[in-house]
């Protein structure tokens, strides 16, 4: 008897994603368990089977937006006859599932972070109309062994999940509800893929975690204990190929000194470090209980500039958390003045249901959030100009990863995360180049090939 393989037949699917990092991997291996059920990748929706939109609770902005996107897609759907599945994903999943499946009927299945390695099996649930679609277990363990190790690269960067969770509980936040608790995967499983990634020509790899440096995985077999960031950024840094390391989103307070003298050790790690610090007023920092003050904080950033003299840093900020006066403001200001960034994100505070902050008291009035955020923003913006034009005259070295606009031009990425724009420079894409910067701009580096 011969044996049949079943091809599936071909499908397209249209991924959309908000929010962070971690959502674009968590895209990237949706894509992954899907392929073997023969789904494609398509950029338009109304074009797609099924459409996942994996989703962001972080800000309130953030959630109506999925809301809206839902109601679009409801219409497209009903052109298609109803042959279009959707699936929400992510955070705003996690957090408001049964509540999307009643708001939007059109809405099929509804999986949370730690789920969408069971994707095929809802969706063969939907095409069965039997069961529940809707999975917001927290198993990510589960999720990780159940994740192929092997992927395929796609470019020259490529994203790697080592860590999930949070069990810092600021006031502010919704990850700790949305994401569970802290997790950190095995450093044999996180060598397995990132040597794949490696092999297959990705040259810049960023290793992702809500709290990345609270890392503490399973040391290799044969090894007792478990290793921190630091250890395992040594030992990554000698897989051959490899030539960028970095790492995002870290938190003060798990900052140690053997992370500290990895930025003074590994060249391959790159000198731009991002660590949020959100206010710079303790009494703020207390109500957002944070765990760390700002003078901690400036030490930290002074120790890490030590190692690495040239090291970018950027922070995330939050202006009008509540109780938070003129003055506690000023202190985010003075911060700001003193630590100088490269470049940092900052929000205005969102209220968000289910966290301490949301019922606090002196929340701050909407016209406050917008004129301190204007002069915060205004005052980054500055920081980040002046940091661009410092590159001005130095040879750097670029990552070149896509074409640009114009002909011939070729767009990549400096140490310091700077978009840098290069004519005649499309041949070099995937290498890493030295070019001369000669100008700067408050988004962006131009340069040209360094004839040095
Ligand atoms: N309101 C505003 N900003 C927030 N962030 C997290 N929660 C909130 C909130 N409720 C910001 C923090 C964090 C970044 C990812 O988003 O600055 O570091
Ligand atoms: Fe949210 Fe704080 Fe955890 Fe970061 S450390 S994910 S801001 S709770």
């Amino acid at each position: 008897m011969t044996e049949q393989t079943q091809t599936p037949s071909p499908k397209k699917l249209f991924i959309k994603t908000y929010g962070c990092q971690m959502n674009v991997y968590d895209s990237d291996r949706m894509r992954d368990v899907l392929k073997p059920l023969g789904y494609t990748p398509t950029d338009a929706p109304d074009d797609a089977d099924l459409v996942v939109l994996n989703t962001c609770h972080i800000r309130e902005k953030a959630t109506e937006k999925v809301f809206s996107e839902l109601g679009q897609l409801k219409r497209m759907k009903s052109a298609s006859g109803g042959k279009m599945t959707i699936a929400v994903a992510g955070c705003v999943a996690q957090a408001e599932g049964a509540e999307i499946m009643r708001r939007q009927p059109a809405v099929d299945l509804v999986l949370g972070p730690q789920s969408y390695h069971k994707l095929p099996e809802m969706i063969a649930k939907v095409a069965r109309q039997t069961g529940d679609v809707l999975e917001t277990e927290f198993d990510v363990q589960e999720k990780f062994d159940a994740l192929p190790i092997k992927r395929d690269a796609d470019g020259m960067s490529a994203l790697v999940s080592i860590q999930e969770g949070c069990d810092k509980f600021c006031t502010f936040c919704v990850v700790p509800y949305t994401r569970g608790a802290e997790f950190s995967r095995s450093v044999d499983t996180i060598v397995a893929e990132v040597r794949g990634l490696a092999a297959q020509g990705v040259k810049e790899i960023t290793l992702l975690g809500q709290n990345v440096n609270a890392f503490h995985g399973a040391a290799p077999a044969g090894e007792n204990g478990e290793w921190g960031l630091g250890q395992l950024l040594r030992h990554l840094a000698k897989i051959g190929g490899l030539e960028r390391l970095r790492f995002t989103t870290s938190h003060p307070k798990d900052m140690d000194d053997d992370l500290i003298s990895a930025y003074g050790e590994l060249d391959v790690l790159m000198p731009y470090f991002h660590l949020p610090v959100q206010a710079g007023s303790n009494r703020v920092l207390k109500a957002m209980n944070r765990s760390h003050t700002a003078e901690s904080y400036i030490e930290t950033m002074r120790k890490v500039r030590e190692q690495r003299p040239d090291v970018a840093l950027a922070s995330d900020f939050i202006v009008g958390f509540p109780g938070e006066t003129d003055e506690d403001f000023e202190a985010t200001m003075d911060l700001v003045r003193e630590v100088k960034y490269a470049s940092a994100y900052s929000f205005k505070y969102s209220r968000r249901p289910g966290t301490p902050g949301a019922e606090m008291f002196g929340q701050v009035d909407e016209a406050v959030k917008d004129e301190r955020l204007q002069r915060l923003q205004a005052l980054i913006r500055e920081q980040t100009t002046e940091f661009n034009q410092q590159q001005v005259g130095r040879t750097l070295p670029v990552l070149f990863t896509h074409n640009g606009k114009l002909e011939g031009q070729a767009l990549g990425k400096s140490p310091y995360l700077q978009s840098v724009h290069v004519e005649n420079a499309q041949h070099l894409i995937g290498k890493i180049v030295d070019v001369e910067i000669v100008g700067a701009t408050l988004s962006s580096l131009t340069g040209v090939l360094s004839t040095k």
